[in-house]
């Protein structure tokens, strides 16, 4: 399978969002990446449900959406109308994880769930064969542009070892500072999936650094 790109619009010019989700459909990439998140579980706030319904009408390519929030279970339904393809919810957000899952894949969506940096794959170990993304992040969760932490490598390859020796057909999909070095290595490594946001936004020809990531595995 080639590798599945993401590129996050939260690099994005949001005074002319139109035109950068035109270049997305038009692109190699795979799915649209979005962050949501609401000053608490990050330290930051971005975006919210109206915007992603808005990308929704105009997106020909999946919606992976993110959410950085505080009690995901609480909004689930809420995406899904706003056109959520893909629902992932943080570890560290959810006191039911499993029956989060539940509520997303029965809501029709693929689930994921992303890891902060520090928390281990393992954790995962009692519902990897219920997730359809793990997202790894490779950096704190909350803005773009940061560097990637190096550790990342090493979680892709135990993460990759617990879905295999699980049965499970689980991607592996990475967030935060990926380029072409970092995001070569992790492709190496075992991931299926990379979100790109200011590797890909802040270039001054976004549609050839998302083909560039899409030859890293094709
Ligand atoms: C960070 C977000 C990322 C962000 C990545 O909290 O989850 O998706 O957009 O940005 P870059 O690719 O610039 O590290
Ligand atoms: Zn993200």
């Amino acid at each position: 399978m080639s590798i599945i790109v993401s590129p996050s619009l939260l690099s994005a010019d949001f005074l002319h969002l139109s035109k950068d989700i035109e270049m997305v459909n038009q692109s190699q990439a795979d799915w649209f990446h979005l962050d949501i998140m609401d000053g608490v579980f990050v330290p930051n706030i971005s975006y919210g449900l109206p915007v992603v319904s808005q990308i929704k009408k105009m997106a020909t390519k999946p919606l992976d959406v993110h959410l950085m929030i505080v009690q995901p279970e609480r909004y689930v339904e809420a995406f899904h109308k706003a056109g959520a393809d893909i629902l992932t919810v943080h570890y560290e957000a959810c006191t039911h994880l499993h029956r989060t899952i539940q509520q997303i894949k029965a809501a029709g969506m693929k689930a994921g769930v992303s890891l902060n940096p520090h928390t281990p794959v393992m954790l995962l170990e009692d519902v990897i064969r219920d997730i359809d993304v793990v997202l790894l992040m490779s950096v704190n969760p909350g803005f773009g542009g940061q560097s990637f932490i190096e550790q990342t490598i090493n979680k892709v390859i135990k993460l990759k070892k617990l879905i295999t020796d699980s049965n499970a057909n689980t991607l592996i999909e990475i967030d935060g500072g990926v380029n072409f070095e970092t995001g070569k290595r992790l492709v190496e490594a075992g991931a299926d999936a990379l979100v790109a946001g200011s590797f890909v936004f802040n270039s001054p020809d976004p549609a050839e650094n998302i083909k560039g990531l899409k030859e890293l595995k094709m």
